[in-house]
């Protein structure tokens, strides 16, 4: 099983000893999570391994990343599990502090990445990029990874990461793994777990329309606002509330009207209560 560490001065502690047994040259691996671990996570903590002689995993459901409406009381929360699941991937330390350890009552400061939060994720949930740069940069700080470990399954906070990084000049270098999803196209996700059958099944329509989107796309369709409309329609029909389905620059993340060499075509919408989001690149070089 990894070592259960819950309090930063320990993992300072745990950091500084594998640095002097391991070496320089040896990478330390980092994967932030929030627990409720699933395959997904594991690909993270996977990558992680087969590339860093030591591995850490963070389990904390950051408070500040949920807006007061928002699911964080029921989020799910199964540490047991999550330990054997990280000791089956090949972490070697789970950080798992309390919410008085990361942010004590006399707690002040945030980060916050302009621009690219201001849309999509950001502009339904106008609070949610701020909570998790400030908790990924005190994350970093704690931890003093070489590298951290990202899913494309959440495209814009992995461009949120790494804009703030470079702008800070962080020295950790981020790693974007692919979305894990389930054989019928589901993409794996710690929400998932509250959708009944009826809704998992609607769930499908979204890899279905960023597939055939995309394919559309690769197949010459240049009519953008067409092609959002009609996903709009089908997710809809489906029965799903859609929040946005957008056709987008990769680096910028602003709505295309014309074919670029280089797209990203992001979804969210809600099955019942339960808010997913997807994702799918395309390429046209
Ligand atoms: P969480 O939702 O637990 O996700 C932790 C990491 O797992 C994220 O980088 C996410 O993109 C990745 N992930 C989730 N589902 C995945 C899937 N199906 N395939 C591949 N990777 C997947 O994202 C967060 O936690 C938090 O915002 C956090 C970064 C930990 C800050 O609190």
């Amino acid at each position: 099983m990894p070592r259960l560490l819950t309090t930063i001065p320990e993992v300072r502690d745990a950091i500084s000893t594998c640095r002097k047994q391991n070496g320089d040259e040896a990478k330390i691996g980092f994967v932030p999570t929030m627990g409720a671990l699933h395959r997904g996570h594991a690909a993270l903590i996977e990558a992680a391994a087969a590339e860093c002689e030591t591995v850490i995993v963070s389990i904390f459901v950051n408070p500040t990343q949920f807006a007061p409406h928002e699911d964080l009381d029921k989020y799910p929360r199964t540490l047991e599990a999550d330990l054997e699941l990280c000791d089956e991937y090949g972490a070697a330390i789970v950080f798992h502090p309390s919410a008085k350890e990361m942010y004590p009552p006399e707690f002040r400061s945030v980060v916050d990445v302009e621009g690219v939060t201001g849309l999509l994720e950001g502009e339904h949930r106008p609070t949610h990029f701020q909570g998790v740069t400030t908790v990924v940069m005190k994350l970093f700080n704690i931890v003093q990874a070489d590298r951290a470990y990202f899913g494309q399954k959440d495209y814009q906070q992995q461009m949120v990461i790494r804009k703030m990084v470079e702008d800070l000049n962080l020295p950790v270098e981020i790693v974007t793994v692919p979305t894990w999803r389930d054989p019928d196209g589901l993409a794996l996700s710690s929400r998932n777990k509250f959708l009944s059958s009826t809704e998992r099944e609607q769930a499908l329509v979204l890899s279905r329309v960023l597939k055939s989107t995309a394919d559309r796309i690769r197949t010459g369709e240049t009519d953008f606002q067409m092609l959002v409309t009609q996903a709009i329609v089908e997710i809809t029909e489906t029965g799903l509330k859609p929040d946005y389905f957008s056709i987008a620059n990769t680096k910028t993340l602003e709505k295309l009207q014309a074919p670029l060499a280089e797209m990203v075509l992001l979804v969210a919408a809600y099955a019942g209560s339960t808010r997913l989001i997807d994702n799918s690149t395309v390429s046209l070089s």
